[in-house]
């Protein structure tokens, strides 16, 4: 195939586009490739979800390099699609999260079931940039979007009783293909100790990457508790209960001398089949060395002086 280049000499001062014309088509093209994107993004998200790119900074965000979209979203642990990394993001992409609502229930004056769209606050919004660090012993930068746990609990006013909070995921093996499969007691369940839950970094996160969150990641709503392994953080939530003794979470009924309730990340408290004082950043070569796992994950000077005088070997 020929194909006639011409050289700048034979290029006709009358054939070049002015640069104002030139630019008002580039701005033209822009505005129209924003206002598609906006529409687009009208069609898909909720009305809380179009502020999202002016989302505030954390105050307690990581400046660490971020791990990828593509391994934050293909790389995933949730059971209910599946117990392969690689499952999540294949088996979910059917997964209809809307129409959601979270039931609130147990020690509190505020209990019900309330509709997800107003059980978030677009102004509470923020950009939280945190480590996720697996029990498996590979860890994650992800920017979550999501808003403050404790600021959403108190709204439900939790009474003197209330000690702990239980967390609950949907249950409906239609939806999940992989509560057909009794590898876990379904529906997966979580807890916090009240004060952990009231502390502030914690969040329910509803997004990453400032988009809606992927439903391998566990939509429409999670948990994102960085100080502890990455199972305390459940996905897909449909319950909330204020109770007043210890709840009964999934990995700890699971093989408790394993998976404790509190699950603070601790190097010096090893997996009983493996150590858990390094880990492997996912993205990161495979010849580069592992690092070392901090205590609480690195984010001791927010969470330490919750433990102070536990014996957190007994109390894993
Ligand atoms: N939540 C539910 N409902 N089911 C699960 O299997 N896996 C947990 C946690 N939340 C899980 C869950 C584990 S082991 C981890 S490490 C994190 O989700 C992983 O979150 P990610 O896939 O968004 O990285």
């Amino acid at each position: 195939m020929a194909i006639l280049i011409k050289k700048p000499a034979d290029v006709q001062p009358s054939e070049i586009t002015p640069k104002s014309v030139y630019m008002d088509r580039r701005r033209f093209m822009k505005n129209s490739l924003l206002t598609g994107a906006l529409l687009a993004a009208d069609a898909m998200f909720p009305a809380w979800a179009k502020r999202w790119p002016k989302l505030p900074a954390s105050p307690y965000n990581t400046d660490e390099k971020l791990t990828s979209f593509e391994d934050v979203t293909t790389y995933n642990n949730f059971y209910e699609f599946g117990t392969g990394k690689r499952d999540p993001h294949k088996q979910a992409k059917d997964f209809n999260p809307r129409p959601w609502s979270i039931t609130v229930e147990g020690e509190c004056n505020k209990p019900g079931t309330f509709d997800l769209d107003d059980i978030i606050k677009p102004a509470q919004l923020q950009e939280y940039i945190y480590r996720l660090r697996c029990v498996e012993g590979w860890s994650m930068v992800v920017p979550w979007v999501g808003f403050s746990l404790a600021d959403m609990l108190k709204r439900f006013e939790p009474t003197g009783n209330a000690k702990y909070v239980e967390f609950t995921t949907l249950l409906d093996p239609s939806r999940m293909p992989g509560q057909k499969r009794r590898v876990l007691r379904w529906p997966y369940r979580e807890g916090l100790r009240i004060d952990e839950a009231m502390n502030a970094l914690p969040i329910m996160a509803v997004g990453l990457y400032g988009e809606i969150l992927p439903n391998q990641n566990g939509a429409p709503i999670r948990l994102v508790v960085p100080w502890k392994y990455g199972f305390k953080s459940i996905k897909s939530i449909v319950k909330i209960r204020f109770t007043e003794t210890q709840p009964v979470t999934t990995w700890n009924q699971t093989a408790p001398n394993e998976y404790g309730f509190y699950s603070n990340v601790n190097p010096h408290v090893d997996h009983p089949r493996w150590s858990q004082k390094k880990e492997r950043r996912i993205g990161e070569p495979f010849w580069k060395p592992k690092r070392d796992t901090l205590m609480f994950n690195g984010y001791g000077e927010h969470v330490a002086h919750l433990y102070a005088g536990m014996d957190l070997k007994k109390y894993f």
